[in-house]
């Protein structure tokens, strides 16, 4: 039993019950770890847990989204808690609306299903900065997810705001949440147990002694931060070696439930890479075999639902943006449709649940076409700029107190009579480059690129850098993700055989806020006034409309004729999109719409073709429109190894899991080449890596941030994204493959970016326990300077 200082009137009722010494200590229910399983008031419990995000479904459908994974056979809902959502400046909360956790765990209780609340403060989820807020930036030197105490006290008060919301509804209340989670996958960010424990006191601290912790990882990296008194659950996708999962916490635990903490039934989808998807078969099968083991999971998602505005975030290494859509390929489609999938799982969750009849589908909504229709004015961005402020060195966003949006860098350039070279050190994350009101390029953090020729020009000519902001990194170290420019822009002349280098200072700044009131600050011009430009497009800015709906319902609101921005529509912030795909619609949820005339509003920073929509019935998130391929390997390119010697020939062993193999001597390089021979099953052609480090002088892994890929003979793209560059994002689930037919030997070319001393590498294969593409026989070769190819 515990106070709740949201509800006085249970506080008082509490105070009732603890004066009354005769009661027994405890009245409310318990949930814990026995012997082999968890248990609920003393009975076995299998938890079957159904991830959904309430920010992430209109609050509208909250409801039969919740019905709808009970219909499926789960008993549980696990959710995180989006700190970034709830606190989006500082000392200010927010849980109202969208963001009404209370609500939705009551109605979860209302619709008998248990929770697991994940409350981070870190929570990944491929959500913004994985849910940190971003004014933690504005402590430049903060250290995150560490024992730095600024952010210690950030995250005690944060959750302490959700206890206050949530703490008396779980288990020990004959509340519905029998589980909080501590941290999320720390082995994948660090080792510090002294950081992790301080995460659980807290949450002690904040939501009673009584309530139960775990943690989940990876069975490769658990132990790392494992505390002797949580429970410790896994995290892997479908198709992986169950057994093998839990080998290692069996060998430690023998007595512990199992449970698989994230069980991936899909994948998410990253800006300008073709759609993810998942075989329904690898989660039923796997599904079965946990259920027929007494193993408890979470099916992460059940359902993924929509990164509503800026919330999308972005995986690294590298830099991977996430779009807006995170349907996830799960059981139930991002606008809350049952799928193939479903009904599949649906059945083996029948399979396993006691005889008893699962309760009936809810009723979906039919989704509706809308005709095209047309913008009628547009607010062109450069004729519209807030007020500038001065600023002799470059800042980042961060430091103009923005969090969100683009931002505008305005200053004069030299003489460059032979035009030069721009370096823009780093913009975060979309640069478009003009000199004296001309558009000369872009920017693409996604792919590295940081340099741009100028054209000649005189003194004084005005350069403008216009950058745009998507999600934060929500994965790995760098979720340090200052947007705007990081550092430094410079113009390097080459003349008379010398160079000179001019770091440019003395800029203008104007933040361009993704906020209503700048949207609302601007003028708009009817947009019969405006023609398309050399390439086609009509101007960068905000762009209106109106379209009428007879009977509101769900539908799919179509952009495949627009550049790169932001939608909203009746004010609600619909997300991103962006022409190189593979998403092109946005899902407009029926619920937010009005019989009658609705307003629709675009904020193009690259400018549309045509300023026109219309609402499908079925989403598009599988079209990719990229000038360049997203593979390593040019058309007739073949890596030429003649004259290098391998520093490692070497065999590796079947089956699932890591391996070390250290080179005879230390050496020095840049580009690491691993060639696969043979292949352990020699009936396939495919060579297959899920992870890869190279090790440096003391035998630890090398920081893989800077890597890029920089070949491969083969990546199958057909379908999914199997690149080289799957090798180093930290996910093991993910993997490079090669295609089907393509011949041994096949090699994978990386560029680590700088020189070091180098001794050996660790290999993981796929995680399937076939181990599909498992390499046999293999060469290593390490050079300062790029192979031939
Ligand atoms: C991890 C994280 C989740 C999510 C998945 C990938 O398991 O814990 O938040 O990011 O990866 O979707
Ligand atoms: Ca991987």
């Amino acid at each position: 039993m515990r106070l709740n200082l949201r509800h006085t009137a249970i506080a008082s009722a509490a105070f009732l019950l603890m004066a009354s010494a005769a009661l027994p200590a405890e009245a409310g229910g318990k949930f814990e770890a026995g012997k082999g399983t968890f248990l609920l008031n003393g009975e076995p419990f299998v938890v079957k847990a159904a991830e959904l995000h309430y920010p992430r479904i209109p609050r509208p459908y909250w409801d039969q989204r919740i019905k709808l994974c009970k219909a499926l056979g789960m008993n549980t809902i696990c959710l995180y808690t989006f700190w970034n959502a709830h606190e989006p400046q500082e000392d200010s909360f927010d849980f109202t609306g969208q963001n009404d956790l209370r609500e939705f765990v009551k109605l979860c209780r209302e619709n008998d299903m248990k929770v697991i609340l994940r409350p981070g403060p870190y929570v990944c989820a491929e959500w913004e900065m994985g849910g940190l807020p971003w004014w933690l930036l504005k402590k430049k030197d903060i250290r995150l997810r560490e024992n730095d105490p600024y952010f210690l006290e950030r995250v005690d008060k944060f959750q302490k705001a959700v206890a206050e919301q949530v703490g008396d509804l779980t288990v020990a209340d004959d509340g519905p949440i029998i589980m909080v989670q501590v941290e999320n996958e720390y082995g994948s960010y660090g080792t510090d147990k002294p950081y992790v424990g301080n995460i659980r006191d807290m949450l002690r601290k904040n939501f009673g002694e009584d309530v139960t912790l775990f943690q989940c990882d990876w069975a490769s990296n658990f132990e790392n931060n494992g505390l002797d008194d949580l429970i410790w659950t896994m995290n892997f996708g479908t198709g992986a070696n169950i057994d093998k999962q839990f080998d290692r916490l069996k060998q430690l635990r023998p007595d512990s439930p199992l449970m698989c903490s994230e069980f991936w039934s899909g994948w998410f989808d990253k800006w300008g890479a073709n759609h993810e998807t998942r075989p329904a078969s690898a989660m039923i099968e796997g599904i079965d075999e946990m259920l027929s083991k007494g193993i408890s999971f979470s099916l992460y998602m059940t359902h993924g639902g929509t990164n509503w505005g800026h919330w999308a975030g972005a995986n690294s290494p590298g830099f991977a943006p996430d779009v807006t859509s995170y349907d996830y390929d799960a059981p139930i489609s991002e606008s809350g449709q049952v799928t193939p999938k479903y009904m599949e799982l649906r059945n083996t969750l029948q399979k396993h649940n006691g005889g008893k009849k699962l309760p009936s589908i809810p009723a979906t909504i039919k989704p509706i076409e809308i005709k095209e229709f047309r913008f009628e004015t547009v607010a062109p961005l450069f004729a519209n700029l807030p007020e500038g402020k001065k600023s002799h060195d470059i800042k980042t966003m961060e430091e103009f107190d923005q969090g969100f949006g683009s931002i505008l860098y305005r200053t004069t350039l030299p003489a460059l009579p032979d035009g030069g070279m721009l370096t823009i050190n780093d913009a975060h994350d979309y640069a478009q480059v003009f000199v004296g009101d001309r558009y000369i390029g872009t920017l693409d953090r996604r792919l590295g690129e940081k340099t741009l020729r100028l054209p000649k020009c005189e003194a004084g000519t005005q350069l403008d850098i216009l950058v745009e902001a998507m999600g934060r990194i929500n994965f790995g170290r760098a979720i340090k993700d200052f947007k705007g420019i990081t550092d430094n822009v410079t113009v390097v002349e080459e003349r008379d055989g010398y160079t000179f280098t001019c770091d440019l200072k003395d800029w203008e700044i104007f933040n361009l806020e993704d906020t209503p009131e700048f949207y609302a600050s601007m003028e708009n011009l009817p947009l019969g006034s405006f023609t398309p430009d050399a390439d086609g497009r009509l101007p960068r800015g905000v762009y209106r409309g109106t379209f009428n709906v007879s009977k509101p319902s769900d539908t799919f609101l179509s952009f495949e004729t627009w550049g790169k921005g932001l939608v909203y529509v009746n004010g609600h912030p619909l997300g991103r999109i962006w022409e190189i795909g593979p998403q092109q619609t946005l899902y407009m949820p029926g619920c937010w719409l009005k019989k009658g005339e609705n307003e629709i509003m675009v904020f193009d920073i690259v400018g549309p073709t045509a300023a026109v929509s219309k609402g499908l019935k079925e989403p598009l998130l599988d079209n990719l429109n990229l000038k360049k391929p997203a593979t390593h390997r040019a058309e007739g390119e073949t890596l030429d190894l003649t004259g290098e010697e391998p520093v490692l020939t070497g065999t590796f062993d079947a089956g699932n899991g890591w391996q070390e193999r250290r080179f005879a001597a230390p050496v020095n390089g840049r580009y690491i080449c691993l060639e696969a021979v043979s292949p352990i099953d020699s009936s396939k052609d495919v060579a297959a890596v899920a992870e890869l480090y190279v090790l440096d002088e003391n035998g630890r892994n090398l920081s893989r941030e800077p890597w890029t890929a920089w070949y491969a003979d083969s990546e199958d793209t057909k379908k999914s994204n199997r690149t080289a560059d799957k090798v180093f994002d930290l996910q093991e689930s993910t993997f490079w493959s090669t295609a089907k037919g393509a011949a041994f030997p096949h090699q994978i070319v990386i560029d680590m970016g700088k020189s070091s001393t180098l001794t050996g590498i660790r290999y993981l294969p796929r995680m399937e326990s076939n181990v599909p593409g498992a390499i046999k026989d293999f060469r290593v070769y390490v050079s300062e300077t790029p192979f031939k190819k």
